[in-house]
């Protein structure tokens, strides 16, 4: 990287962990010539990073926050699914449990990471609790300033059991009331906890939640629907992991992986062993460029950087998701002021070394990635993990 660029990185990195700047990707673009532009569930974003589904998406002021520090998207904590007279097939799924604890836990091989320890799982208020955040998530997204998207757990059946359609129907109905405009947008999550659940013992079962699961929402859907599935880690090998992706079928973005389950421990976690699993998988999966592929992906897992941000982008994914990383202590931030969001896209974005544009600036250095109209493209980033295969 030119002496200048790594100064001006560094005067940047130091000025903006003072003060967080609005509208930092139109600065990105005038002062790097780099197009941070991405993409999530078809949808057009400033850049590529956005907030992964659950604790820290339940409430307006947190999604405000958000807004004000320039996120690109939220996903809403998971919904479970319920049918007109408020039953629900995942209730187990709708326990209440409060306390998090943010904990070191290294990888298998020994690398210092973080994962949260948590025993709860979806929603714990009411729908119309829900439905009013929703429409505050219209709002935002409505006025150009955070994209957000709910997320739900639906009804997942026993092999010789049959899909409560009345469950998919009325969730669907009612969120798609509350968004008002097509398409809707909506997340369906395949959780960790269910991973580690019998349901999830038989591979036979798995395949045929994620053939019939999109085809039920969009039968379900009063109004056209977007949908991205979350993918659970699945406790099998990788290439069944592979098996997963190829046989969700009409899905239009695939969310890549959720966290790993300890049944040990009988917990989720993350860290570096997601990260490694989730790439791993990723560089099996053989993206189609695209113009052709049924679902585009977006990475979760372990993101702490902007270069572990372009491990996932290099194998197609054209944004990320991201929740230990929002949850760390302070001082572990560089940034000293600002909303924990502003200090998380600081550290991504602007580290002279570990950030986005550094990582981009040296990708062209290697000649991996070239300027068009004099500009470097984020997303030109996950084209090339097409053409290249
Ligand atoms: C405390 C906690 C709660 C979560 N709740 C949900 C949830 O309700 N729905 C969901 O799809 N993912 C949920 N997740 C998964 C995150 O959205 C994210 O995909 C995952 O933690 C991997 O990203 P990370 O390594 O940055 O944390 C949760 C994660 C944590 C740590």
């Amino acid at each position: 990287m030119p002496v200048r660029t790594t100064a001006a990185l560094e005067r940047d990195f130091e000025r903006f962990g003072r003060e967080w700047p609005r509208d930092f990707t139109d600065l990105v673009r005038a002062e790097y010539r780099v197009d941070l532009s991405a993409r999530y569930l078809g949808e057009a974003i400033p850049h590529p990073i956005g907030k992964g589904s659950g604790q820290l998406s339940l409430n307006e002021g947190q999604l405000e926050e958000d807004a004000r520090a320039g996120l690109a998207f939220v996903v809403l904590k998971t919904l479970i699914a319920e049918d007109a007279t408020g039953a629900r097939a995942m209730a187990a799924w709708a326990i209440h449990e409060t306390r998090m604890a943010v904990e070191r836990r290294p990888s298998a091989d020994g690398r210092p990471g973080w994962t949260v320890t948590w025993k709860g799982r979806g929603w714990d208020r009411s729908l119309s609790d829900y439905l009013a955040l929703v429409r505050a998530g219209r709002d935002l997204t409505r006025g150009g300033r955070l994209l957000v998207v709910p997320s739900v757990k639906y009804h997942l059946p026993r092999l010789d059991e049959s899909f409560r359609e009345a469950e998919y129907r009325h969730t669907t109905a009612v969120l798609a009331g509350a968004w008002s405009e097509p398409p809707l947008l909506v997340e369906k999550d395949f959780s960790p906890t269910l991973a580690g659940d019998a349901l999830a013992d038989d591979r036979a079962q798995i395949l045929r939640w994620l053939q019939e699961v999109p085809p039920q929402i969009r039968a379900a859907s009063p109004m056209p629907v977007r949908i991205a599935v979350k993918l659970m880690n699945a406790r099998f090998d990788d290439a069944f992991q592979v098996e997963m992706m190829r046989a969700t079928r009409g899905a239009d973005t695939l969310v890549c992986f959720n966290r790993l389950f300890d049944s040990k421990l009988g917990l989720a976690y993350g860290g570096w062993d997601l990260s490694d699993r989730n790439l791993r998988v990723l560089d099996l999966y053989r993206p189609l460029p695209p113009s052709t592929a049924l679902s585009s992906l977006s990475g979760t897992g372990n993101i702490t950087s902007g270069r572990m941000l372009l491990e996932y982008a290099r194998r197609g994914c054209e944004s990320v998701q991201l929740h230990t990383f929002f949850q760390l202590p302070l001082s572990e931030y560089a940034a000293t002021q600002g909303s924990r969001t502003a200090r998380v896209l600081h550290a991504l974005v602007f580290h002279p070394r570990e950030g986005l544009i550094a990582g981009l600036l040296e990708l062209e250095a290697d000649g991996e990635l070239e300027r068009r109209g004099g500009e470097l493209h984020f997303l030109d980033v996950t084209h090339r993990a097409h053409r290249q295969r």
